[in-house]
């Protein structure tokens, strides 16, 4: 399975997708990791393990412009499956319906809660005691979509945004490379909102 990673920053969950690769734990290729902002250290990174990488400067580029211009270079590469790893920009309607269920997310919290930004600091907000991240295939919606699977974390008292946000992160390093190699497997099932997972 060839994936495309979209990045705009630190790149840490593109690092642990490279690393269950490199370990045999993930069946997939990377193809190629496009960035929208050349400064983001995640492209760096990529670039320093001999990736193909590509850098689409997003500023002031109108999305649809920007989002064809995306379209094209996945398209070159061969991309089956389009990987957002901190991608920090909306994707246009024409981008998700050119991947039909062939994009992919993850977001750090257990959705269909606090979706949008500083997931960790609404959960703390809300008081919930138990959050995680999330998994899904990615629809026109915000950090909307099918969920392929999600992992909890507690909340501890006196934890801050930063300490709940690791404590997360550990487990998104380990749920998306767990969820890509079910799609790299085939092993999973889109009915409706709901995914199945084959026994
Ligand atoms: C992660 O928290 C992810 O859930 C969210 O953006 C952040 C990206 O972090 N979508 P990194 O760039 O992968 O380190």
């Amino acid at each position: 399975m060839r994936l495309g990673i979209l990045l705009s920053g630190r790149g840490s969950n593109f690092l642990a997708i490279a690393e269950a690769i490199a370990a045999g734990k993930l069946h997939a290729e990377i193809a190629l990791v496009l960035s929208n902002r050349a400064d983001a250290p995640g492209i760096q990174a990529a670039h320093a393990r001999g990736l193909p990488t590509l850098i689409l400067e997003s500023k002031g580029v109108p999305r649809a412009q920007h989002d064809s211009a995306m379209l094209h270079a996945l398209s070159e590469s061969r991309v089956e499956l389009v990987v957002l790893a901190g991608y920090l920009r909306l994707l246009s309607p024409a981008f998700i319906r050119a991947f039909p269920q062939r994009i992919v997310n993850i977001h750090p919290s257990l959705l269909p809660a606090f979706p949008g930004l500083r997931a960790q600091q609404q959960a703390l907000d809300c008081g919930v005691k138990i959050a995680g991240c999330t998994v899904h295939f990615v629809s026109e919606g915000l950090d909307d979509g099918p969920i392929i699977l999600q992992r909890s974390v507690p909340v501890r008292d006196g934890d801050t945004e930063d300490s709940l946000s690791a404590r997360i992160l550990e487990q998104e390093h380990i749920a998306y490379s767990e969820a890509l190699e079910l799609i790299a497997r085939n092993c999973i099932r889109i009915e409706g909102r709901r995914v199945v997972v084959c026994t």
